[in-house]
This record gives structure tokens, sequence and C-alpha cells, in this order.
């Protein structure tokens, strides 16, 4: 038997969107009370958690190549007397609980995303070893209430405002495995941005599958106005927006809050106005372009970034070129772009004109390559420009900073004074695909 004094260790693979790199830090809290402490390899683990994505069927498949691997890390902790417990959480838990149970054994406990402050007492019955299985049948504002106050470990931070969507897209899973939409009360999100103000954070990045359909009392803009007005917080962002719910006060508002990031996530998916309605994504290309427009109306130097689906159901290499031609037309400091995947239980899945792999992957390869050189484009113009920079921790190298741009680039940069948190003005001195170097002007700016 273990020792019950010893520090048990607790390994968290995280996969998927940002909601589930919160949740594993929430599970991470949940959990350090009960003498959890977090280690870097799954070997010597007394407690492995896998958090899942279920958004592609990669993303899914991984899970299961991954619990393969545990196995024998598991087999060979109890041939040891020591043992090790798998739990299963996040949106594949959620979608295939009952799946996981029957296909791999050695999986103790699979817990959906609502019910992550139920978490200690599931790991005391997993250790009885009753077989359990639970997913989510508890509602999001249960979970939030349960779980303990924030620890961050840094200077900037996610806060999850909105969990859950309602939009049914025909392609994704989301609505399926979060469920419905739900916002945390006004008060909450602002309690708790003021705890972590108050623990040294200085940058807050909102969370939501919908963020900007936020409802808990007061508008997305309310939100954002009163978040602004908290002295120890410099900078606000939000992921992910869906562009229906981009309002005339939002969009405004990036043109008169300084805090406010000019940097925005905007999921396009596609440029082709048939493949738009096919998806229900309950808007067209001249919507969306629109939004830019007024956006970089309001604030000139704001860049983008979004989410691009290719081989949708039915889309022809013509509705493939609307995308490409979007593109080219709005400019995007970054993307993400995704073969369409066929999930199970979503309308899309059924449609007619699924598209061959090979198509998908010729187009993907040729987007990915217009969406490369704008990134790369986009970060070259930096140079020479004067950014600033929140600084996040050490550079690579002794006498380096490492911090962020306002665009979420990562800046390398000389320097020993700065510490963390605080915001330097750094002239941009080199770009690559992913990162910029700098250093700090010779001259101290006013
Ligand atoms: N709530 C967000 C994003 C959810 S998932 C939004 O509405 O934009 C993140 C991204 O995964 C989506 O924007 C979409 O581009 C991609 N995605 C979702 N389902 C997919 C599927 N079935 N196949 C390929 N990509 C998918
Ligand atoms: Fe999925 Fe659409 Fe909801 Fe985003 S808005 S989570 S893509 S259903
Ligand atoms: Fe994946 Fe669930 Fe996020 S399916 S993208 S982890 S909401």
């Amino acid at each position: 038997m273990t020792d019950a004094r010893a520090p048990k260790r607790l390994f968290i693979e995280t996969y998927g969107c940002q909601m589930n790199v919160y949740d594993s830090e929430r599970m991470r809290d949940v959990l350090s009370p009960l003498g959890y402490v977090v280690t870097k390899k799954p070997d010597d683990a007394d407690l492995v958690i896998l958090n899942t994505c279920h958004i592609r069927e990669k993303a899914t498949e991984k899970v299961y190549s991954e619990i393969g691997r545990l196995r024998a890390h598991k087999e060979r902790r109890q041939a040891e007397g020591k043992g090790m417990t798998i739990a299963i959480a996040g949106c594949v838990a959620q979608a295939e609980g009952e799946e996981i149970i029957a296909r791999a054994p050695e999986v103790d406990l699979v817990v959906g995303p609502q019910a992550y402050h139920k978490l200690p007492e599931l790991i005391a019955r997993a250790a009885r070893k009753t077989g359990e299985r639970l997913a989510a049948d508890f509602t999001a504002q249960e979970k939030f209430d349960a779980l303990p106050a924030r620890a961050p470990d840094g200077v900037t931070a996610f806060l999850s405002i909105q969990e859950g969507c309602d939009k049914f897209c025909t392609f994704c899973v989301v609505p399926y495995t979060r469920g419905a939409e739900f916002s945390r009360p006004l008060a909450d999100v602002i309690a708790e941005a003021r705890s972590l103000a108050n623990k040294g954070v200085r940058e807050i990045t909102l969370l939501g599958q919908n963020v900007n359909a936020y409802h808990g009392g007061a508008t997305f803009a309310d939100l954002l106005s009163e978040l602004a007005g908290l002295s120890g917080i410099a900078r606000i962002r939000y992921m992910t927006s869906h562009p229906i719910e981009m309002t005339d006060e939002l969009i405004s508002m990036h043109g008169s809050e300084p805090k406010l990031m000019p940097y925005l996530h905007l999921p396009v998916q596609s440029g082709s106005d048939r493949i738009l309605k096919a998806m229900n994504r309950k808007h067209d290309g001249a919507f969306y372009r629109d939004i830019i427009g007024r956006l970089r109306a309001v604030r000139p130097d704001a860049a983008l970034s979004t989410d691009i689906i290719v081989g949708f159901p039915g889309e022809t290499e013509k509705e493939f070129e609307a995308t490409m031609q979007l593109v080219r037309d709005v400019t995007f400091a970054s993307a993400f772009s995704f073969k369409y995947s066929a999930r199970p239980g979503t309308p899309a899945a059924s449609m007619m004109g699924q598209v061959s792999d090979e198509a998908k992957h010729e187009r993907l390869q040729a987007l990915q390559a217009l969406l490369f050189a704008q990134q790369t484009a986009f970060n070259a113009a930096q140079v020479g420009r004067t950014l600033p920079v929140l600084v996040t921790g050490d550079g690579r190298r002794p006498g380096q900073k490492h911090g962020r741009s306002p665009y979420l680039q990562s800046v390398h940069f000389n320097d020993t004074s700065a510490r963390n948190g605080d915001i330097v003005d750094v002239r941009i001195t080199g770009s690559s695909q992913n990162s910029l170097a700098g250093e700090l002007p010779v001259l101290a700016t006013a």
C-alpha cells in the first residue's frame, strides 16, 4: 500500500480547446487539497487524467491510443504494489463514456465536463474499485459554485464565463458534449477576476464556446466594461466568438476600450454562402466582411484570427475558391484550419456529397499555404514597430525575457530589469512564423 502521508502524483494531459485548458487547471485546484502534486510524466503517477476532445475523429482516436500506452505503466506500477487510477474527463468522456468503460478495462473513472467538482469523491470511490462511471448530470452552475478559489501560476489567466452552445452548426459536436448555453452570473465573474488580479494576474482571457453570447444578467459588452474597471487588469481578451453575436456595442468597444486587445478570434468556417447556410452558421460572407470592416474602422490596428473547415459535405472547388477569396480579402494574422471530419450524431455526417479525403487534403494544403504566408507577413510587418509587451517570464537565454505582444505573439527580448507583469515597450527587430525578437529601445519612453 502507498503511504497515505506521501504526496500523491497527478498527471493531467489536456487535448482540445481552451475550455479544456481551463478545466484542467480547475481539476488541479480541486485535487491539490487532497495532496495531489502535478508531475510531468505519466510513468510514476498515482492518478492520470486525460482531459479529452471530441471535435474531430483524430482527436478522439488519440485518447484510445493514449489509454493503450498508459496500460503498460499501470501494470508495472501494480506489479510494484502501487497502482494507478486512470480517469477520462472532457468531451470524449461525455460523448462516449459507456463505450470507454466497455473498450478500456484499465480506465477506472469517466467524468464529464460538468462534474469536476465531484472528482475527490469519485476518485475515492474508484480507489475502492467499484468500477464506477459518471457523466455530467449536474448543471454547469453547480460546477462553478463548487470549485475552490483559483491559484493562477502566472500573469495571464483564463476565466471561463460561459459554457455550452445552442447554435447547432451542422458539423459540430459541442452542443452535444457541453450541453446548452449557460452564463455565469456577472458578480461571480467579476469576483473571480478581482481575485486573479489580487494574485498578480494582468491579462485575462474570457472563455466560452460562444463567449460573446454571454447573458449572465448583463450583456457581454457590459461585462467587458466592468472588467476594464478593475485596476490590476491591464489587458482583456475573449474567445471564441460567433459572428452573429458581434453586436454594435461590442464592435464600438474595440475602438473605445484600450484594455481590450486589438486581436480578435472570429471563426468564419467558409467563404461560400451556400456552405455557410448548410453549416447553419446563420450568416453569409458579406455579413462577416462587414463586421471586419466596422472593426477595422474603429480600431485600424486590429488583427484577426479565424477557424476554417475545408471539404464540408457538398463543397465544390468553386465554393472552396470562395473561401480562399475571403481569406485573401480579409487577411488573417493567424488561423486554424481543418479538414471536415464527420462526427457521429451531427446532421452533416449524413449529408450527401461527402468530399474525398484526397480533395480535402489538397484544399487544406492550398489554404494553409495562403494562411502561412499571411501569418509570416503579419509577423514581419511588426519589425521596426515598438510594441507594448506584457512580460511573462525569462527568455531562452540568460539576459532575455519573454512576453506577449497585443497580438498574442510570443516575444523574446534582451533585458534584465523588467519584472513579470510589467508592460514594456519593445522594439521589434526580427520575426519568424511563430514569434518575434526585440530589444528595449535605448531611450526610455515617456
Ligand atoms: N465555438 C467555436 C469553436 C468550436 S470548435 C465556434 O463556434 O467558432 C473549434 C473549431 O473546430 C471550429 O471553429 C471548427 O472550425 C472546427 N470544427 C468543429 N467541428 C468540426 C468538424 N466536425 N470537422 C472539422 N473541424 C471542425
Ligand atoms: Fe460548434 Fe457552432 Fe456551437 Fe461553435 S457555434 S461550438 S462551431 S455548434
Ligand atoms: Fe474539443 Fe470539447 Fe473543446 S470537443 S474543442 S474539448 S469543447
